[in-house]
């Protein structure tokens, strides 16, 4: 009992010292890129560091690749180890009713105490069952490593990815069960079940699809017309969970930014297997049911400042929003004007988030959608380009969104407007201590030094 006490001790130990330390590079919350920008490979020589980092990034995913769901110690109450799992991260047990008379081992607390939820507050032992970060890691390396692969030509980055998509998806061995039957499960006498929150673990789903987009329209050999037709085959079958399961139809009717991120894999799946329609059903599902209430007048958007964190949750609903607008876009369906029941549109929920002050949460966050923005509704007084340069510096410039949504910056150059000492302290704190000199590799003939103006931003941003 010691030794299986101490072993867990060990393992939890491991997960709070070691997971920070593994992720070097933003998780941005999602993102839809159209892959026909990126098929059409008519890049701005403005935004080539964005690239590099782009690649550099592709590279050290690729380092700690590939990811498996079977890779956890823990066996999912099924019994099969190929269905996805994780715990509800804001569960935190309360033993003091549960009448024992010394302390309980991890495993007997998780079975016999009740837990209860802590908003924003993250129990760091829902990390003994990482499928959740392994799953984004893998998302992140697909979606660079098939930008890479156009941006350089270079077929290792076609390879990795496809290897990425293999593993999780495809290959007996290590393949994920299409469902998320026991995705953010609850702890505790009664729980051992998933629950709704838990459909959001796969959010990044639309990365993947994005990738797999990238492949098709470049023509990768890597990707043949059999793995194409065995992710479509997998994808309709989680496209039927998604829209059968309880849990999932109760997680598409969440209010917040829970429904908005089910809209974004639900639509990115359906467009991946070639249903165009039922896509735009489901994204006119989420524009005139929930999104109508989703943004006020003033741009603020009080399901997501209710919670503990407003500032991260306004940015997080933002890149769900934008997402299901880029998908719309992509098929014809175009909501940029598309006012919510207060008359607000997406630009003025982002104009009230901008106007905030983050807080502790990290000011980063947003800054993707900024530039969002500044490119969908316009940039005419540069307003968006001064906000992104006066806080990032040179920072915007290797940013891998700048590579998808570059602003003019033309008269408002980096490090021109305002000097790091006069920038508010949150900022100057987040920009000194993240801005690291980093010596690209020698990817595409150029080697050089450039800066960082992130690191990582949420790393258990789950809920
Ligand atoms: C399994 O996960 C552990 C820790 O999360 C990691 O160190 C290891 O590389 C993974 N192994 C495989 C085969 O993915
Ligand atoms: C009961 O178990 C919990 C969890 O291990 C522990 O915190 C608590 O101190 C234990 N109670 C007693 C009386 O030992
Ligand atoms: C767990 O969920 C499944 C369906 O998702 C349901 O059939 C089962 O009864 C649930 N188990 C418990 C203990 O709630
Ligand atoms: C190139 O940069 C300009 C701004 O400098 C921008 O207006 C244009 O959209 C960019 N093109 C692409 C393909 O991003």
């Amino acid at each position: 009992m010691l030794s299986v006490y101490l072993n867990f001790t060990l393992l939890y130990l491991a997960v709070l010292i070691l997971i920070p330390a593994v992720r070097s590079q933003t998780s941005y919350a999602n993102f839809f890129v159209n892959p026909d920008f990126i098929v059409a490979k008519q890049f701005n020589e403005s935004s080539q560091r964005a690239r590099y980092t782009i690649q550099n990034w592709a590279k050290k995913l690729a380092a700690e690749g590939p990811w498996t769901v079977v890779n956890k110690t823990m066996t999912p109450p099924s019994g099969d180890i190929h269905d996805y799992m994780s715990f509800s991260p804001y569960s935190w047990p309360d033993c003091s009713n549960v009448g024992n008379t010394t302390e309980l081992a991890p495993e007997q607390v998780w079975t016999t105490c009740p837990y209860v939820t802590r908003d924003g507050r993250f129990n760091p032992d829902a990390r003994m069952v990482n499928n959740i970060g392994d799953f984004d890691d893998m998302a992140d390396a697909v979606a660079y490593s098939t930008m890479s692969f156009v941006i350089n030509n270079d077929a290792t980055f076609a390879q990795n990815a496809v290897r990425f998509i293999r593993t999780w998806f495809l290959d007996p061995e290590t393949r994920m069960n299409p469902n998320l039957n026991f995705a953010q499960m609850k702890r505790g006498p009664d729980g051992q079940n998933g629950t709704r929150t838990g459909v959001l673990d796969l959010k990044s789903m639309t990365k993947v699809v994005n990738g797999i987009m990238i492949l098709r329209g470049s023509q990768a050999s890597q990707w043949t017309s059999d793995l194409d037709a065995r992710m479509v085959e997998w994808t309709r079958e989680y496209i039927t969970w998604l829209q059968t399961a309880p849990i999932a139809v109760e997680e598409a009717a969440a209010e917040n930014n829970h429904g908005t991120f089910y809209y974004n894999q639900l639509a990115a799946l359906q467009i991946l297997v070639g249903d165009t329609q039922g896509a735009r059903q489901t994204l006119e599902s989420y524009f005139t049911e929930l999104y109508p209430r989703q943004i006020a007048a003033n741009g603020d958007q009080p399901l997501e400042t209710d919670r503990t964190r407003p500032y991260h949750y306004r940015s997080y609903n933002l890149a769900a929003m934008i997402t299901n607008a880029r998908l719309g876009e992509y098929i014809g369906y175009n909501v940029w004007s598309l006012t919510t029941s207060a008359g607000a549109t997406i630009k003025t929920a982002l104009d009230y988030a901008m106007s905030q002050a983050p807080g502790d949460d990290d000011p980063s966050s947003l800054y993707p959608y900024i530039a969002a923005v500044g490119v969908e509704y316009g940039d005419p007084d540069k307003a968006y380009a001064k906000f992104l340069v006066d806080r990032m510096a040179n920072g915007l410039l290797v940013a891998p969104f700048h590579f998808w949504d570059e602003l003019d910056l033309t008269g408002v150059a980096p490090g021109s407007t305002k000097s790091a000492d006069n920038a508010k302290p949150t900022d100057r704190a987040v920009t000194s201590s993240a801005l690291l000199a980093l010596r690209i590799p020698n990817i595409v003939g150029t080697s050089g030094v450039v800066l960082f103006g992130f690191t990582m931003a949420f790393l258990f941003s789950t809920m």
